[in-house]
């Protein structure tokens, strides 16, 4: 496989199933040999979210197919990778003890040393593999599962600044969509339903805002947007094409409104510490979300500051990414063995306390 170091990664914490294979020569830019995802959508549809047990099992059934698959397009045996990496928390636990056990029986049998990687440093370090951004930079992580502001400054090196303290934007995206009969997930069919849409016909709350600080909370706007709902049906005995639309903008226009000022605080304090480095990145899939991406980006042109958005398959679960953050590691040095233990709920940032609450996909962390 030529100089430097080749990684298998293996990702299974909610409900995707994936392998990939990443080549990273230093000095060069990181090479991703193969990425498989095998998702669990339609597994889950009928339950309204991911059921932990049905995730588990399907993890369980599939992650060798995946590693499989991921060597056959990287066209290479196991044996040929310097290292295997995998996912050991946050998430559901089933399926991240199904990512731990294949991993080492992956690594036992191939003789090949083990890197357990945080899921959550796998998002954050996939600007460096997209676009070799150097540290330090600010990150956005905004998922259906996830939602914090990171200082990242090396690849065991995390400051959260702050985050939800209770829905993560993408579940509140997908219930916006289950109230108003929209499909899931929810964000695509909201983000389309709000450009017909009239953002101003609903005042909506802009939470926390009037608080200091980049905490964020998404789920008191769900429960506006549901009594402002009803008060439609109620007056007009039902919801009409446009009150859909016009709801789903109000919706998207505040998380918008609030996303974007706490992300100009979250700036404000990475610059207060690292102010030569300007740079915000982000990553979930929440940054799909045009008008959201369109208002961070001009933000930071305001301010000067360089914007990368990862491309979307990047950006949500993946397990390039996880190969990727499992070079690095190796690199600083770092190695599991049989011991290595899967983690429900695992903080980056272990300086600080742990945010509140799990969400539809898995521990917030
Ligand atoms: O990162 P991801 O694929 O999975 C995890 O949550 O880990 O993110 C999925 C979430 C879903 O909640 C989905 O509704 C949301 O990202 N999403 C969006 C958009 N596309 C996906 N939210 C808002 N606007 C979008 N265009
Ligand atoms: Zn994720």
């Amino acid at each position: 496989m030529g100089e430097g170091l080749t990684v298998l990664g293996l990702e299974s914490s909610c409900d995707d199933t994936a392998a990939a294979v990443v080549h990273h020569a230093e000095g060069q830019s990181p090479e991703i040999l193969s990425s498989v995802v095998f998702g669990q959508a339609e597994l889950h549809d009928a339950f309204g979210g991911v059921v932990p047990e049905i995730a588990a099992r399907a993890h369980a059934e599939k992650l060798d197919v995946c590693a499989a698959e991921a060597l056959k397009r990287a066209d290479m045996r196991l044996g040929a990778a310097d290292a295997i990496a995998v996912t050991a928390g946050p998430g559901l636990i089933g399926g991240v003890i199904s990512g731990v056990m294949c991993a080492k029986g992956l690594a036992a049998g191939a003789g090949l040393p083990l890197v357990g990687v945080n899921h959550l440093a796998g998002h954050a370090l996939t600007p460096r593999l997209t676009d070799g951004l150097d540290y330090p930079y600010l990150m956005l992580l905004v998922s259906g599962g996830h939602c914090q502001f990171l200082i990242v400054r090396g690849c065991n090196e995390f400051k959260r600044l702050g985050g939800t303290i209770d829905d993560a934007p993408g579940e509140a995206f997908d219930k916006v969509a289950r109230l108003l009969g929209l499909p899931q997930p929810g964000g695509p069919a909201v983000e389309a339903e709000a450009a017909r849409g009239d953002p101003e016909r609903f005042s909506f709350p802009r939470p926390l805002l009037d608080r200091p600080g980049c905490d964020m909370s998404f789920s008191g706007l769900k429960t506006a947007l549901l009594r402002a709902r009803d008060e439609v049906m109620r007056r007009r005995g039902g919801l009409g094409t446009r009150d859909r639309a016009d709801l789903c903008a109000g919706f998207q226009a505040a998380v918008r409104e609030v996303m974007r000022e706490k992300t100009r605080r979250a700036l404000d304090a990475y610059f207060a510490e690292h102010p030569p480095q300007p740079a915000l990145a982000v990553a979930g899939g929440v940054a799909a979300n045009t008008p959201l991406r369109e208002a961070l980006k001009t933000l930071t042109e305001g301010l000067d500051t360089r914007f990368v958005a990862p491309p979307l398959p990047l950006c949500t679960d993946n397990a390039a990414m996880i190969a990727y953050a499992g070079i690095e590691l190796f690199r600083a040095g770092h190695r599991d063995d049989m011991s290595l233990a899967a983690r429900p709920r695992w903080p980056l940032d272990t300086a600080q306390a742990a945010m509140l609450g799990h969400g539809k996909k898995g521990a917030k962390a």
